[in-house]
Order: structure tokens, then C-alpha cells, then sequence
């Protein structure tokens, strides 16, 4: 874990408008920095920057954040390495906190598996060369297949013979634990008895990115066996499926150098296409790929060029990751194996020089081949016509970083085309499920109505506030905001404004959970004297309040350029008006709780037995009237002072 004191360094020295800089243009406008947002398509820019407040916001999409956040959003980064990302960017050195007792237990733990992994695969390759069983089948075996010793060398390939405890007696010769050997998929308990996992079959270690064993794939090689045709390693502390990829710790310089990287279904297409000296090659196993993967991609090249054979199911399999590929900014060409070939076999017929012009010729864009395909079957069929249409639509829409816009055109001009229907029209569509999507994934964080203390209409009457008062969320939001905003100021000689807001709340109750939890955690940070503001708070390790931080910062009427241009000159943004900011949120606030107290008491009325219980009501009703009617009279005096 990265230290609170790192973090603190970070969170200090980041400078908003440098870091989002580095990625869009921006113009300074008023107090704020203006560019076109790069998360979505846009001509007229409304992606805006505010250095004081250490947030950016699109008034456009409505994606906003902190600095940390804009780098995870943008480069597809975790908050650890978002934080890494800045502190590279800073020089500044990252320090460590010693580790927890579970995350040493776990390094423990994948310690263990790391060095099991190792010398199994020793044993494995032994068996393979030095054994008498190994060489008679499984050396035989791939040396029928094509498979030359210095390619078995590198890859590590090895055999497990078909005895059932060959590998496990190894293991407790050299007092392994025997539950770890489990735990990395090398042995199996049955009947309370342990033996090897793997039998009669030919191994391939699978590789981390740094070289070191992380797992096996198991092939066997007498295919009328009933056994499955490959075993693979559980899942464990190293080996997690969805974020590997077979192959890329020998293809890593490759693709780097060929700026392009080539995707295949099995080990067997790997090694033997790097035996035919293309390098730059790794192998899915099989199934559709993972954002993880694709990112894996992502970090040497955004050229992803699969190779599949014919068949329609590998084919699906792929398509299904299409949409999240171009999400990650990755450009997906497609190349077909002619029948009943896969790469492994198609390399071998017709050697190395013919299969890379075969893969040069053929590389189809993805996202064409997807349209045709999907064309081919439907027909004439209007409505499965506009089926296509719409899941055309929907994949172009996934295109989100800005230096994708051009292409996205591009293609909704080919597609349009090839659909034979207007290009605008689609333009629109895509435009629209973007927007339909986004709104989406905000509407956790519904942008509130500006607030009434602040709203351009300055002069509300007291007396049509009610119709204002319609959700108290709304005015808890805003006190919680007016808090962040001014509580470290002087309300008097005596108090801050954080302080007079805490006494005056003191018989009121802020009611939204997530806003209730900010108020406490800022009345906690106060009193321990750690002077909260949005600022600080921006960067609180629970995201639930840094989202709600940024959200209760990006208030419209202030970050909106359209009003820095309106009120240019007017210095309105320098205007001191935290007194009144936070006299008339706390009032309306009030006021709301005192309408719902009202409600309530009227419906207490209509109920109430007794006499005494009416006129107690009606007292009660008396005094909510008298507190009313102080707060509006003090609305009253600010509004119109
Ligand atoms: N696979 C698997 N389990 C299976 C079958 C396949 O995990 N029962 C995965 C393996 O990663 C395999 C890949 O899917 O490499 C592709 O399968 P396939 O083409 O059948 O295997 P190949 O590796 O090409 O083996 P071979 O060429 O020897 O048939
Ligand atoms: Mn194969």
C-alpha cells in the first residue's frame, strides 16, 4: 500500500490543469480552463477545469472528477496506479506501508506456488528428455507434430507420465507442502490419498510477465482418451484466468516492434508460430477476452490482429469481446483460417513467409466483417435490417477517447455505406446510445437543480420558496455543500461557520445516508483539527465520498463557461458571499424540515383522540409556525438587503 504521506505528497502537488493538460487542449476562460472533452465527441467545447477547486467537469456528457480520476478514467488505471502515474509524473518517490498481515500471508502464499511451479516444471522437462516413457510418447508425439528441441527448450514444455503418483512422490521427497501442491493444481486428494493431477499428458508452463511459472496447461496425448483434452491449473493467488494471457512473456518485444499483436486460440498455435519466427503472438485459450487482457494488449500496442479459424463458434467467441476491445482503444482486424486448419497446422503447410502475406491480405476490419456478417443474415428482413443498424450503432458507440473520434467517423461513413442508409442518421443513433449510456452510469449522481441561495434570480420571495421546497435532499445536499465550501471561515469573532452550522443543527437531521456519513466524517476531521474542505475531503480513501465531494463541488451556475462569459467584468466569482451561502442554506434547509415537521403534525391532527392530544398538535403547530415565520422574515432580510 502507498503511505498516507505519499499520498499527502501527491495530493499536494498536483497541479489539475498540468495533468489533464498533458491529455486535451485547454483555454483558459474566466477562472476556469475550457477543451473539448475527450470522453466524448464534441465541436464546441464544454469540458471544463477548475484549478481552485482541483476538479474537471463536462457539462457535455456530464463525466467529471479530480485529477486522480481523470487519469483513471482516461488511461483505464487503477487508483494505485493512477497515483503511480502522477507520482512518476512529479518525481515524487513512493513510499510503501508495510504490508498487512493477510497481504503477507498471500505473498506468502503465492511464494510458495511460484516455487512448486518451478520445480515441477523441472520435473516435467525431465521426464520429457531423460526418461524412457517420456521420449517413447511424448517426445515422439511432438516431434511427429513438428515441434523442434530448441522451441520445447524455450517454451519448457514437459510431460507427466501416466503413473499416478510420479510427480507427487518428487513432492514429498523434497518436503513440499503438500496443500499448497494442491492448491497449485499439481496434485489432487481422492479417498484421503494424493496423486498427480496431470497424467500421460504433455505440459506447457504458462508464463507471467516477469518469466516465472504461474501455471500449466495439460494436454493429453492419446486422443481416445475420455478425459478432457486439456487440464488446466486452478485458480489460485498467481494464477488468475481472466487477466492471462498464453504467451506474452516470450512475445512482449516482439509486438513492441511490430506494433501489432497477434491473437490466437491455443498454446500449440503459439509455439509453433514462434518456431516459424512470428513472435509477437499469444494465445486466449479459447474463450472471449477479458477487459484485463485486452488491457494487458493495450500496454505494448493497440493493433489487435486474431487469428481464428473458420469455424462459427470461435468466430462468436470473439466478436463478444469486440465491443469492450474498442472501448480499450484497441483497432481489431480479424483473419480467418481456411478450413479445418488452425493456425499451428496452416503455418506448418505452407511455411512462415507464406502464412505472414496470408495474414497481411486477409486482415479484415473487425467491426466490417462484424456488419457483413450480420448483413449476410438477415437478408431482405426490414425489421432484422434495423436490428443491424442499431447493434452497428452500439459498437460505434463505444469508441470514448478522443483520439478515436476520427476514426469512429470514419467508420460510421464506411458502415452507413454499406447499409446503404443516410450517414448523418447513424451519427445521430451513435451520438445517442453515447448519451443514453453515459446518463446511465451518472444517474447515481443526478446533477441537483442549482441552488436557491445562489441561483442567477436573486430576489425569490420568502413566500414562494414552498414551491421550491419539494425534495429536502435537495437542501441537505446544499448545506452539506455550503459546509465544504465556507466552514473554515469566520461566521463571527467567536465561531467559524462550520461551528455555527454544527449548533444550529443541532435538532435537525440530515437524512440522505451518504450525506449524513460526509457531514460526520467532516465534523470528525474538524474537530480533530485536520481543517476539512472539498479540497482535502476530494481525496478521502472512501470513494463514495470523493464522488460526493466532486459532485457537491460541480454546482452549474458556477463552472458553466457560458456564465463566466455572461458576468465577465462583474468579478463575481470573488464576490464575498459565504455568509449569506451559508445563512440561507441552513434557512431553507430548516425551512424544509420544518414543512415536513408540519406535515407530519397535520397528520397527527387528523388522527388525534383527545382534546389534549388536539391541543398539544396545535401547540406544536403554533411553534413550527413562530420558527417559520423567524426564518422566512430572515430569508426575507438577506435576500433583499
Ligand atoms: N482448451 C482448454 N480446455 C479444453 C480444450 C481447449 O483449456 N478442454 C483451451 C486450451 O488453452 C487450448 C485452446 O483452448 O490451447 C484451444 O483449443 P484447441 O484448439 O482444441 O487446442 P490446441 O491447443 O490447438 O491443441 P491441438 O493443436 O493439439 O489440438
Ligand atoms: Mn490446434
Amino acid at each position: 500500500m502507498i503511505t498516507q504521506n505519499t499520498i499527502q505528497q501527491i495530493t499536494n502537488r498536483i497541479d489539475i490543469v498540468e495533468i489533464i493538460g498533458e491529455f486535451v487542449k485547454l483555454k483558459k476562460r474566466g477562472v476556469n480552463y475550457l477543451g473539448n472533452c475527450p470522453f466524448h465527441n464534441e465541436k464546441s467545447p464544454s469540458f471544463t477545469v477548475s484549478p481552485s477547486k482541483e476538479i474537471y467537469k463536462c457539462f457535455g456528457c456530464g463525466k467529471s472528477g479530480n485529477a486522480i480520476g481523470f487519469i483513471m478514467e482516461h488511461e483505464k488505471y487503477s487508483y494505485v496506479e493512477a497515483l503511480k502515474w502522477i507520482a512518476a509524473r512529479y518525481n515524487i518517490e513512493i513510499e510503501e506501508t508495510q504490508t498487512t498481515p493477510e497481504v503477507k500471508q498471500q505473498q506468502e502464499v503465492a511464494e510458495s506456488l511460484f516455487i512448486l511451479n518451478a520445480f515441477a516444471q523441472k520435473h516435467f522437462s525431465t521426464n520429457l528428455t531423460e526418461t524412457e516413457e517420456g521420449r517413447a510418447i511424448a517426445l515422439t508425439y511432438l516431434k511427429h507434430r513438428g515441434f523442434r528441441d530448441e522451441i520445447i527448450k524455450k517454451f519448457q514444455i514437459g510431460y507427466s507420465p501416466e503413473a499416478k503418483d510420479d510427480l507427487t512422490r518428487a513432492l514429498i521427497t523434497n518436503q513440499f507442502n503438500i496443500e499448497y501442491a494442491q492448491k497449485a493444481g499439481l496434485v489432487v486428494v481422492r479417498n484421503d490419498q494424493v496423486m498427480d493431477n496431470y497424467r500421460g499428458r504433455i505440459i506447457f508452463p504458462i508464463h507471467n510477465q516477469s518469466g516465472k511459472i504461474i501455471g500449466f496447461g495439460a494436454r493429453v496425448i492419446k486422443s481416445n482418451d475420455r478425459a478432457p483434452k486439456y487440464i488446466n491449473t486452478p485458480e489460485n493467488e498467481i494464477y488468475v484466468k481472466s487477466k492471462i494471457l498464453y504467451g506474452t512473456y516470450f512475445a512482449r518485444q516482439a509486438i513492441n516492434k511490430y506494433d501489432e499483436c497477434l491473437l490466437v486460440e491455443g498454446y500449440t498455435d503459439v509455439v509453433s508460430l514462434h518456431q516459424a519466427g512470428i513472435e509477437n503472438v499469444v494465445a486466449s485459450g479459447g474463450t472471449s477476452l477479458t477487459t484485463d487482457q485486452l488491457r494487458l494488449i493495450r500496454k505494448h500496442t493497440s493493433n489487435l490482429t486474431i487469428i481464428y479459424d473458420g469455424d462459427a463458434a470461435g468466430v462468436k467467441a470473439a466478436l463478444r469481446g469486440l465491443d469492450m476491445a474498442i472501448e480499450e482503444g484497441l483497432n481489431v482486424k480479424l483473419v480467418l483460417i481456411p478450413d479445418n486448419e488452425d493456425p499451428d497446422s496452416y503455418v506448418k503447410k505452407i511455411g512462415a513467409t507464406s502464412f505472414r502475406e496470408f495474414v497481411d491480405v486477409n486482415r479484415k476490419d473487425f467491426i466490417i466483417f462484424q456488419l457483413e456478417v450480420m448483413l449476410k443474415d438477415a437478408g431482405n428482413d426490414t425489421s432484422k435490417r434495423s436490428t443491424v443498424v442499431n447493434h452497428v450503432a452500439e459498437t460505434l458507440s463505444k469508441f470514448n477517447k478522443a483520439e478515436d473520434f476520427t476514426k469512429q467517423q470514419d467508420y460510421v461513413r464506411q458502415c452507413a455505406s454499406i447499409l446503404k442508409i443516410d450517414e448523418g442518421g447513424l451519427t445521430n443513433l451513435v451520438n445517442k446510445l453515447k448519451r443514453e449510456r453515459i446518463t446511465k452510469e451518472e444517474s447515481r449522481q443526478i446533477e441537483t437543480i442549482p441552488s436557491p441561495a445562489v441561483t442567477e434570480n436573486d430576489s425569490v420571495a420568502p413566500s414562494d420558496t414552498s414551491s421550491l421546497l419539494v425534495d429536502d435532499e435537495y437542501q441537505e445536499r446544499d448545506l452539506v455543500r455550503a459546509l465544504l465550501e465556507y466552514g473554515l471561515l469566520q461566521w463571527d469573532e467567536e465561531k467559524t461557520m462550520a461551528e455555527y452550522i454544527f449548533e444550529e443543527l443541532e435538532h435537525y437531521h440530515i437524512e440522505n445516508p451518504d450525506l449524513e456519513n460526509l457531514f460526520n466524517v467532516y465534523k470528525d476531521y474538524y474537530y480533530k483539527g485536520l481543517q476539512p474542505s472539498a479540497k482535502t475531503l476530494l481525496y478521502h480513501e472512501d470513494p463514495t465520498i470523493r464522488k460526493l465531494v466532486i459532485d457537491l463541488s460541480v454546482q452549474k451556475y458556477e463552472l458553466s463557461p457560458n456564465w463566466d462569459a455572461k458576468m465577465e467584468g462583474m468579478n463575481i466569482n470573488n464576490r464575498d458571499i459565504s455568509r449569506q451561502d451559508v445563512l440561507m442554506s441552513l434557512n431553507y434547509f430548516k425551512l424544509r424540515k420544518i414543512k415536513k415537521m408540519f406535515d407530519e403534525n397535520q397528520r397527527d391532527l387528523e388522527k388525534a383522540r383527545t382534546y389534549e392530544e388536539q391541543i398539544d398538535m396545535i401547540k406544536i403547530h403554533n411553534v413550527l409556525k413562530v420558527e417559520e415565520q423567524k426564518i422566512t422574515q430572515l430569508l426575507g432580510t438577506v435576500i433583499f438587503k
